[in-house]
C-alpha cells in the first residue's frame, strides 16, 4: 500500500493534468500496469512462468503496456499515457523514473542473456524512445523524443537523435565543434606541401653550392647543369 501512495503522489507531482489521487487510481494505465507487474514479476520469481506471462499479457490487453515479467522495476514510476510501451525481460528500471508513450527498452538482436538496458535513477525516456542493449543509462539521464539509444549513457546526460548522441552533461553543452577555434584552424594538405617546397628549394641551394665549389676547381665547364640541358 505504502508503494501504491508513494506511486500516485509521483504521478500526481510530475503530471499537471493529474486532478486527484483516486482520479490516478481509476483511470491512469500507467498504475494498473506496474500493479499487474508486481503480481507478475511475483510469479515469474517463483517459478509460475506461464501465469506470470497470462497476466502481463492480460495487463497489455487492458493498458497498451508490456511490462515481461522478469523486468525489474524500481518504486514510484510514472508511466504517462502508456500506449505502445514494451520492456523486455533483462530490463532493469530504477527509481523515479518517467516514461513516455512509445518507449522500448528492448534487445538489438544481437545478444544472449542480459539483453536489455539498465536504467538509472531519475531517468527521463521520452515519447517514442527506444533503449537498445544490454548497458547503462546514467541516473538523472533524459533521453530524448524519438532517440534511438544505442550505447551507455552518462549520468546526467541528456541523449538525442538516431543513433542518439550526448549533447549535453550536466546542463552544458558538449557540442565540441562548437568550441573549435574556427580561425587558427591549420589545413595539413597546405602544410605538406609548404613542407615539400622548403624541401625542392634547400636541395636546389645546395645543388648550386656544389655546382660553384667544382666549377672552381675546374672540374665542370663553364655553364650551370640547367644551362647545359638547354
Ligand atoms: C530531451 C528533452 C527532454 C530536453 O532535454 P534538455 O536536457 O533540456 O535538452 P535541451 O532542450 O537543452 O536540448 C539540447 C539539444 O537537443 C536538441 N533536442 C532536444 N530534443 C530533441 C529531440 N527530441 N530530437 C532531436 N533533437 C532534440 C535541442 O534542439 C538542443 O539542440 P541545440 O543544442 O543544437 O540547440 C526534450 O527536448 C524532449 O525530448 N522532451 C520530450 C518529452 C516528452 O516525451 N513529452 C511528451 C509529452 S506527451
Amino acid at each position: 500500500m505504502t508503494r501504491l501512495g508513494e506511486t500516485l503522489r509521483a504521478y500526481q507531482a510530475r503530471d499537471p493534468a493529474a486532478r486527484s489521487r483516486l482520479e490516478i487510481f481509476l483511470l491512469y494505465p500507467g498504475v494498473h500496469a506496474t500493479l499487474y507487474h508486481r503480481l507478475a514479476h511475483f510469479l515469474y520469481r517463483h517459478h509460475m512462468k506461464f501465469l506470470a506471462r497470462l497476466v502481463s499479457q492480460w495487463s497489455r490487453f487492458w493498458t497498451g503496456i508490456e511490462i515481461h515479467p522478469g523486468a525489474k522495476i524500481g518504486r514510484r514510476l510514472v508511466i504517462d499515457h502508456g500506449m505502445g510501451i514494451v520492456i523486455g525481460e533483462t530490463a532493469e528500471v530504477g527509481d523515479d523514473c518517467l516514461i513516455y508513450h512509445g518507449v522500448t527498452l528492448g534487445g538489438t538482436g544481437k545478444d544472449q542473456g542480459k539483453r536489455h538496458p539498465t536504467i538509472g535513477n531519475n531517468v527521463l525516456i521520452s515519447t517514442g524512445a527506444k533503449v537498445l542493449g544490454p548497458f547503462k543509462v546514467g541516473d538523472n539521464s533524459r533521453i530524448a523524443a524519438n532517440a534511438v539509444v544505442l550505447s551507455e549513457v552518462p549520468p546526467d546526460a541528456t541523449a538525442v537523435g538516431i543513433p542518439a548522441q550526448i549533447v549535453k552533461i550536466a546542463g552544458h553543452s558538449t557540442h565540441y565543434a562548437d568550441e573549435v577555434d574556427q580561425t587558427s584552424v591549420k589545413n595539413p594538405t597546405l602544410e605538406r606541401i609548404a613542407a615539400l617546397s622548403d624541401r625542392v628549394e634547400a636541395l636546389e641551394k645546395l645543388l648550386d653550392t656544389k655546382f660553384t665549389e667544382k666549377k672552381t676547381a675546374g672540374a665542370v665547364p663553364a655553364q650551370s647543369p640547367e644551362q647545359e640541358k638547354s
